[in-house]
């Protein structure tokens, strides 16, 4: 099964031009917090970064032993970048009050959030789905969203980065089952349209990380679903080529890390300022 693409090279792994080691790239001096950093997509995200150079990198999680072990094996690779843990439930906005402070105090402002941590309800019809469980959708995307974002502004740097991890199914045609992670995934990344809006002095996009294989991923697999995977690779290193000046024209839009971002850059003029790449309601002038 092959996905509609804008570009012709649609990525499934890494690729030259999103080499984290690339001097244009570098994250050299920045302090990175990830939501969902112990488990799944984020710590692939916190290994690119570290490759990159940050200077610190901050996990959220709610699993103390995941959020130990990223750290563990970060550390050993990456001497010069600081990793720290912090167990803190982004549904809890007085936590993220707490943990983002907490980062603030340790290493200074905030230069680079990514709201990565989010969540998959079952995959049923609405009447046969557990109301609380699809409603879960809504805590962890959609107040998730809000309070990442809440709690981050007082403490982020001037010209602050926001990577919203968002996900293709926010924007595609209907799928069955997908109701309760759909329609949270996309109030959540209207959240972060706002912010764009809100605080135009940061750089906002929301990314869909491709098909990887996590358990979130599995829950997928088992209704059924078997897209074509992609490599963790390719949506991490994208993350770092996202928050680079090359990535500024994609400002407040949804992107898919597969995308080739030379193709990207050379569509500047036809997206920066535009709809293209935005969400919206189709025949609406
Ligand atoms: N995998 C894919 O193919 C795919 C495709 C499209 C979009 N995405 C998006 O990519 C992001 C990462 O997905 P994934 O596949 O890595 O999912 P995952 O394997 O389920 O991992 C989710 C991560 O988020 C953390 N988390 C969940 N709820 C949390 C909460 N309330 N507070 C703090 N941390 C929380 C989890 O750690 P704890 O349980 O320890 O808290 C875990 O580290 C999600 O936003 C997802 O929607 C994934």
């Amino acid at each position: 099964m092959e996905f509609p693409s804008p570009v012709k090279t649609f990525h499934d792994d890494t690729y030259p031009s999103i080499n984290p080691t690339l001097s244009q790239l570098s994250t050299k001096g920045k302090n990175i917090v990830i939501s969902g950093g112990g488990s799944g997509i984020g710590p692939g995200i916190a290994h690119s970064f570290a490759k990159s150079g940050a200077s610190s990198i901050s996990i959220f999680g709610r699993t103390q032993k995941s959020l130990l072990q990223t750290k563990e094996a970060l550390s050993k690779d990456y001497p010069n970048t600081k990793i720290y843990t912090y167990v803190a439930d982004i549904t809890e906005k007085s936590t993220l009050d707490t943990t983002f402070q907490a980062v603030k105090s340790t290493v200074g402002s905030v230069d680079v959030l990514i709201a990565n941590a989010g969540y998959i309800p079952d995959l049923h019809s609405i009447a046969a789905s557990n109301a609380d469980n699809w409603w879960a959708g809504f805590e962890i995307n959609v107040r998730g969203a809000f309070n990442l974002i809440s709690s981050f502004v007082p403490v982020a740097s001037k010209n602050a980065s926001i990577i919203n991890i968002s996900t293709a199914v926010a924007h595609m045609p209907y799928a069955p089952g997908f109701c309760g992670y759909a329609v949270s995934k996309l109030a959540g990344t209207r959240v972060f349209d706002y912010a764009a809006h809100e605080y135009p002095e940061f750089f906002v996009l929301s990314v869909h990380p491709g098909v990887i294989e996590t358990a979130m991923n599995a829950k997928v697999v088992a209704a059924g679903m078997n897209y074509p995977h992609d490599t963790i690779e390719l949506p991490a290193d994208f993350e770092v080529w996202a928050v680079s000046l090359e990535a500024n024209f994609l400002r407040g839009k949804l992107v898919w890390s597969n995308w080739d971002v030379d193709e990207l850059k050379a569509m500047e003029k036809e997206i920066e300022g535009t709809d293209k790449f935005t969400l919206g309601l189709f025949g609406w002038p």
